[in-house]
């Protein structure tokens, strides 16, 4: 019987803080600003992905959440093509390594979010995808490396190969190879930050974000001020508040980037409508809350979504979560409690 090779690896979700919103090329997933997040632990929020090759497969398959994917869309085309030209490398070097870049693949990916939070899910796919697939191949790539692979399947999974607090910079380059993630701050070095990720509705967004991305690229106005003006500056001060571990000016940047991403989405033609009647409720309370305590005590943020997530410092949990539970109380995810989560493990490589 033909011998497998396999590896496995879990990915974490990440939730950007400054908003990655528009690419200036399509193809490699460039962005047209510069992007920041935390990498979020949780039990309920990770992809676990396996990654198998051997030379008794025929073709190569993606088996995700047990339903079989398309392996020949763009984004993971891309991605393998670029992992197998890697494996390539290394085997011509040493010609006594297997030749697992000319097996075909079986990938098997298993996200065990609660379904109905629809929460970064390619982001934490696309991330556990490459780092399988890296370790299978024994690549000896950085992290940093991996992440312009993993761009390339969804722009925000490409912060997901690092732990704690990562910028996407977006880089000058054509080709690309100058837009990836590094971290800022690893989770040990601001280690209270806490996350409560709010289930507001189940459904699924009626735009994707790649789709919602292009038009507010297209034809939002105010888009260019924003790419222009205000990220390049909001990027500078939310790395340096991570750093000083200053929730104040983090949180008051973390809303300012989360409204504004909504207003440019607003500003598009057609509009695109993310956030519904509860988000609001939950911005109001939150800012009722901060104004009441005459500080930053909560910083709500909202994806291509009406989901919340909050973050907060571990000392405010009582205070915030009492709050808003009060407040709120048919809300789901109030258990959905995260920290900030460690780099994505690497994987164990086996032979079958
Ligand atoms: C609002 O990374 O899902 O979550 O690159 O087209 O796959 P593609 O888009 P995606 O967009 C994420 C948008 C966002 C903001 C962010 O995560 O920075």
């Amino acid at each position: 019987m033909a011998k497998i090779y396999s590896a496995s690896t879990t990915a974490p979700v990440n939730i950007a803080t400054l908003k990655y919103w528009g690419k200036r090329d399509t193809k490699l997933n460039l962005p047209t600003n510069s992007s920041i997040s935390v990498t979020l632990s949780q039990d309920d929020l990770r992809t676990f992905t396996t990654a198998a090759a051997s030379e008794a497969f025929t073709k190569d398959t993606l088996w995700l959440n047990g339903t079989e994917e398309s392996v020949t869309g763009a984004r993971t085309s891309a991605c393998l093509a670029e992992l197998r030209a890697l494996r390539k490398s290394l085997e011509d070097a040493d010609p006594s390594l297997p030749p697992l870049s000319t097996y075909k693949l079986h990938i098997v990916s298993e996200n065990n979010f609660p379904t109905a939070a629809g929460l970064a899910s390619s982001a934490a796919g696309f991330a556990a995808l490459v780092r399988a697939i890296a370790d299978l191949y024994e690549l000896p790539q950085s992290a940093e490396e991996l992440s312009r692979i993993a761009r390339q399947g969804s722009g925000s999974a490409c912060r997901s190969l690092f732990g704690g607090y990562v910028a996407w910079e977006m880089g000058e380059k054509e080709d690309g190879s100058d837009s990836r993630a590094v971290q800022i701050a690893t989770e040990t070095d601001w280690p209270d930050m806490r996350a409560a990720i709010l289930v507001v509705s189940a459904k699924k967004k009626e735009t994707s974000s790649t789709t919602g991305m292009q038009t507010t690229a297209k034809t939002s106005p105010l888009f260019k001020h924003r790419v222009e003006v205000v990220v390049p500056e909001r990027f500078k001060v939310m790395s340096k508040s991570i750093l000083d571990k200053d929730f104040e000016t983090f949180g008051q940047l973390t809303m300012a980037d989360s409204n504004q991403f909504h207003a440019v989405c607003l500003d598009s033609s057609p509009p695109v409508f993310y956030m519904n009647d509860v988000s609001r409720n939950v911005i109001s309370l939150i800012e009722k809350v901060n104004n009441l305590a005459g500080r930053v005590v909560a910083a709500y943020t909202f994806d291509a979504g009406p989901n919340a997530v909050l973050y907060y410092l571990e000392k405010d949990e009582p205070i915030v979560l009492g709050l808003l539970k009060a407040a709120l109380p048919d809300l789901d995810g109030w258990q959905n409690k995260a920290t900030v989560s460690a780099a994505v493990p690497d994987g164990v490589s086996e032979d079958m």
